[in-house]
This record gives C-alpha cells, sequence and structure tokens, in this order.
C-alpha cells in the first residue's frame, strides 16, 4: 500500500499558509511542486559534479557529469518504455514539450527544403499535402504546425470535438486522408482533462502512411504510458509537470526516425566535422538534436523524477488521483457551475475545468485564492478549446499525486460560496 499522506511530506512547499489558511495546491496541469529527492538532486549535482557533458578530459566533465546525464536519460526513457542502450537512444533532451514540438515542426520544415538528403523525404511536406491537429490542442501544438503548414503551403486540418470536449473518432477517414503527411494530437486534454482515444488516430495515420506525433504533457505525470506499446512516433513533454525541474523536457522518437530526421537547432555539440567551406557532418542521434551546453543539473533532476514516480508507481498514482477526480467533478453539481469536458470519471484525468455563470474566471480564482486554493484561470493557451464551449477563459482545477481528497472538498466547499459572493445567484 502507498502512503499518500507521506509522499505529500516529500513537498516542502506544500507546507505553509497561503492568507491565513494551509495550501490546497490544485494546479498541477500548469506545473507539479517538487519532492525533496528532485530538489537535492539538483542542488546535489551543483555541489558535487557540476561540468557540462560530453567534452573536456577531467573526471567532472568526462565521467561523472556524462555518466549522470546519460543515467537520467535512461530512466526517463526506462519510465515511457523507450530504448535507451548506447547507439539506440530514443529519447532527446529538449527545453520542454514546447521546444520539443518546434523542434518536430523546424526539422520538418528543413526537410521540405531538402535538407536531410534522401532519407529526410519521409518528413518533407509540399502544397497539397496536409496536417492534421486536433481542436483540444494547447497552443504549442496547434502554433508550431500551423506555422509549418503557412511555410510549406500543406493544408492545416483537425479533428473537431465531442460536445463533452473529446477528441472524436467516428469521422476519421474523412480528417486524414492519403494526403496526410503529419497529425499530431494531444494524449490528454489540458482543459478538458479527456484521455484521447488514440490507438483508432494513430491506426489511421499510420494507415495513410502519416507520421504520428503525441503531445504527452499531461499524460505522462498522471498514467503509465508506453511509446512502444502505442506506436506513436513521436512524443514530446515537460519535466516541471512531471515533479522534476522547470526548463527541460523530452522529445521521444522511434530510433528509426531520428536517424532519419535533420537537425533543427546548430552549433556545438551536435557536429562530428565543420568546415567553412562545405557542408558539415552531423552526429547521430540524440546528440544531432542537442546543440549547445545542456541543462545538466536539470535533466539528473528530471531523471530522478522518473524514477521517484516509478517506485510509486504509475498505477498507483493513477487509481489515486481518480479518487480526486470523482471529488473534484462535484463540481458540476453546483448550481451555476457547468464542467468543459467529460462529467463522468471515465477516461479522464484529475483535470477539470469550469465555468460559474455570470463571474469572470479571474474573480473565481482570487475568491478561491483568498481561501489559500491555488487553481489556474484563463484560457489555459487553448483558444479553440475554449470557443468550442462559447467561452473565452475558464478556472482549472487539477490534481496531483500530493493531492487528497480533502483537497478537492475544501475547493467544491469554497465554490458553492462563489455565485453568492458575487451577487449573482
Ligand atoms: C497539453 C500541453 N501541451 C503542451 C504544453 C506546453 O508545455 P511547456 O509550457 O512546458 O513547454 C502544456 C503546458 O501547459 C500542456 O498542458
Amino acid at each position: 500500500m502507498v502512503d499518500f499522506k507521506e509522499i505529500r511530506g516529500e513537498f516542502p512547499i506544500l507546507n505553509q499558509e497561503i492568507h491565513g489558511h494551509p495550501l490546497v495546491y490544485l494546479d498541477s496541469a500548469a506545473t507539479s511542486q517538487k519532492p525533496n529527492a528532485v530538489i537535492d538532486a539538483e542542488a546535489n549535482f551543483y555541489r558535487t559534479i557540476n561540468a557540462g557533458v560530453h567534452r573536456g578530459a577531467h573526471e567532472l566533465a568526462a565521467a561523472r557529469s556524462t555518466m549522470a546525464f546519460e543515467e537520467a536519460r535512461a530512466k526517463v526513457a526506462k519510465l515511457v518504455g523507450a530504448n535507451a542502450a548506447e547507439g539506440e537512444e530514443e529519447i532527446v533532451v529538449t527545453g520542454g514539450a514546447t521546444a520539443g514540438l518546434n523542434l518536430l515542426a523546424t526539422a520538418f520544415g528543413n526537410a521540405s527544403l531538402g535538407r536531410g538528403g534522401e532519407a529526410a523525404k519521409r518528413f518533407a511536406l509540399k502544397p497539397g499535402d496536409e496536417i492534421v491537429v486536433s481542436r483540444a490542442e494547447h497552443h504549442s501544438v496547434l502554433l508550431p504546425f500551423q506555422e509549418l503548414a503557412y511555410r510549406t503551403g500543406a493544408t492545416f486540418k483537425w479533428i473537431d470535438l465531442t460536445e463533452d470536449g473529446r477528441v472524436r473518432t467516428d469521422n476519421l477517414d474523412e480528417v486524414i486522408t492519403e494526403r496526410t503527411k503529419v497529425v499530431a494530437v494531444t494524449h490528454v486534454g489540458n482543459t478538458t482533462g479527456a484521455i484521447t482515444n488514440i490507438a483508432p488516430i494513430i491506426k489511421r495515420a499510420h494507415e495513410v502512411g502519416s507520421i504520428f506525433i503525441l503531445d504527452a504533457c499531461q499524460s505522462v505525470p498522471h498514467l503509465k504510458v508506453d511509446f512502444h506499446a502505442l506506436d506513436v512516433d513521436f512524443a514530446a513533454w515537460s519535466a516541471h509537470k512531471m515533479y522534476g525541474p522547470t526548463g527541460v523536457g523530452f522529445l521521444y522518437g522511434k530510433r528509426e526516425l531520428l536517424e532519419a530526421l535533420p537537425p533543427a537547432n546548430f552549433g556545438g555539440s551536435m557536429v562530428e566535422l565543420a568546415y567553412m567551406d562545405h557542408e558539415a557532418q552531423y552526429m547521430a542521434p540524440p546528440a544531432r538534436f542537442e546543440a549547445g551546453t545542456q541543462p545538466v543539473a536539470q535533466v539528473v533532476a528530471a531523471g530522478v523524477a522518473a524514477e521517484w514516480m516509478m517506485n510509486i508507481g504509475l498505477e498507483n498514482i493513477e487509481a489515486h488521483e481518480k479518487t480526486i477526480a470523482a471529488e473534484l467533478l462535484k463540481l458540476g453539481d453546483i448550481d451555476g457551475i457547468r464542467i468543459l469536458g467529460p462529467r463522468e470519471n471515465v477516461d479522464r484525468i484529475g483535470t477539470v475545468a469550469f465555468d460559474v455563470a455570470g463571474v469572470h474566471p479571474h474573480d473565481v480564482g482570487q475568491f478561491i485564492d483568498a481561501q489559500g486554493i491555488a487553481i489556474r484561470v484563463g484560457h489555459h493557451c487553448a483558444q479553440p478549446v475554449h470557443r468550442h464551449f462559447g467561452l473565452y477563459a475558464s478556472n482549472r482545477a487539477s490534481s496531483g499525486v500530493y493531492n487528497s481528497v480533502e483537497d478537492a472538498q475544501a475547493l467544491v466547499e469554497a465554490a458553492k460560496g462563489i455565485r453568492k459572493f458575487f451577487g449573482v445567484e
């Protein structure tokens, strides 16, 4: 039995009062808090190892730092079912999900310009080709791939949502066609909390020879994911949402695809041979995609976060957060409150966005904050999702491993007073 109360005790930040109330943190979809193990790993790296990786001959750089960095890559690979053996690595270090998704869109753009030779042609786009996303996307999927369409002349299309905000799968043959070259879809909606039924989307994408990209930002922290089993081609996510540090994230790519993909960022540590008068020869992946000095301390700490999650067990985390989701969904029973997303506690996570009739989300956020409860308000970088619900912004509560059912109950109790307080009841 996992003791989730004890786990909560590993998060020093939660041990404080806000406006005279014990802090209730329900904003993990924006960023998660960090356990001592992660905080210590980052600090200890600076105390004992600090050096760049894969360069220099001295012990700290050539051996200890490089080893810690590569061990972290292997732990992260294990978390998501990816290869980590030397020469077969499938995890690329990025600055976060946004950086990883932009890396892909830029690399595909470079392939479209003929860069990367014959092998990269599978990523090239031209007028008449199609890029498909869903309406559930965070702007960090929507915008890089929309821009890629503008740059290459490809047609930009999307899969729409059901009334309760799930990505539709009933018309995939119409949306994903023989002309589709890229499909990019979120695993879990950052507003609705809905888990996308990605299997038929991946199947259809592969049927027509398309690349499938998964935004795994909101799934990796909460669910057991296995990219090999899912058969995704690429996936991007951020460490700071999975109890790791800010400023770092990961891009998964099937090894044969990473080998064929041209680089997107150029500079030190990604080149084998560089000349003044002819083309450089780039390194094999993952180094080819890791130009410049890497955020080594953060990667090492992210590896510790991955290990920490695996020690708790992803199935346990998922089951625990399901109990919190059940409680948060009771927000929908309050008069004047509407949940944006599935009402039933099935194929969803503990991310629950809601609208309070007649009260602006920023007012809701302040009212809730005054009681020591942290939620997110705004459009959550997902404006098309909000338009789907006829809104510009909403309020969002989202769970993490440290939350208790009592945390969710505190929010529900507080929410009961919102409309009365603002005189709209
Ligand atoms: C579903 C989803 N995708 C992408 C992102 C972007 O992540 P980051 O800002 O860490 O790059 C987020 C973050 O909010 C997200 O929730």
